[in-house]
């Protein structure tokens, strides 16, 4: 068995038992992309050591805790508006972390509570958002954002982001919990 299969069934374990959902606007509806999709996006954005990889809308942190997995980024953050989503993510950190310290030792996993328009993460060099319940209106204001970010060297999303400095590099199909969905991939 290859190390993405026990990774997989790692991570299938550690989130068995998923809530429900308490989104109160569309863009704060729950669904994830599927572990396979992940694996398949991780080897376009090309991560090393020193990069910081933030997921905006991180959920109950799959995605955080796939890429802190399966890369050797020195730090994978993930930010959540939904409270009892981050604290899925929290309970699923604690207990990766007592059952693999060791790969805890020089990295770091950081969940944050709140809104990424509110919730500072200038430090991030590569960006993922799961977006397709995203507004248009929040995608521009996302835009903008992450225009002003000078570190950043790559984006993906599962919405287009028009206006975004970055180029258009290649969008790949993926497969999420409720359907498939294309992914662009922006790169400096
Ligand atoms: C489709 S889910 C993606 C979950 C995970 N990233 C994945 O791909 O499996 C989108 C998430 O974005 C969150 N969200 C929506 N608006 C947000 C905001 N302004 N700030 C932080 N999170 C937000 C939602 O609550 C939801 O958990």
């Amino acid at each position: 068995m290859n190390e993405n299969t026990v990774y997989q069934r790692y991570l299938a374990y550690l989130y068995n038992k998923k809530s429900k959902s308490q989104a109160t606007t569309m863009a704060e509806t729950s669904g994830e992309i599927l572990y396979t999709s992940m694996s398949q996006l991780i080897p376009l954005m090309k991560i090393k050591d020193d990069d910081v990889v933030v997921d905006l809308g991180s959920g109950m942190g799959q995605v955080v805790l796939q890429l802190f997995l399966l890369t050797n980024a020195k730090e994978i953050i993930g930010i959540e508006i939904i409270p009892s989503q981050y604290e899925l993510a929290l309970l699923a950190l604690s207990r990766c972390r007592k059952d693999l310290p060791a790969l805890f030792a020089d990295r770091q996993v950081t969940f944050l509570q709140g809104s990424f328009f509110y919730v500072p993460f200038t430090q991030a060099n590569v960006i993922f958002l799961n977006s397709v319940c995203f507004t248009q209106e929040m995608l521009l204001k996302l835009v903008v954002l992450l225009n002003t970010m000078t570190n950043l060297r790559m984006v993906l999303s599962t919405r287009p982001l028009y206006g975004l400095k970055l180029r258009l590099k290649k969008i790949t199909k993926i497969e999420c919990s409720w359907d498939s969905a294309l992914c662009y991939c922006y790169e400096t």
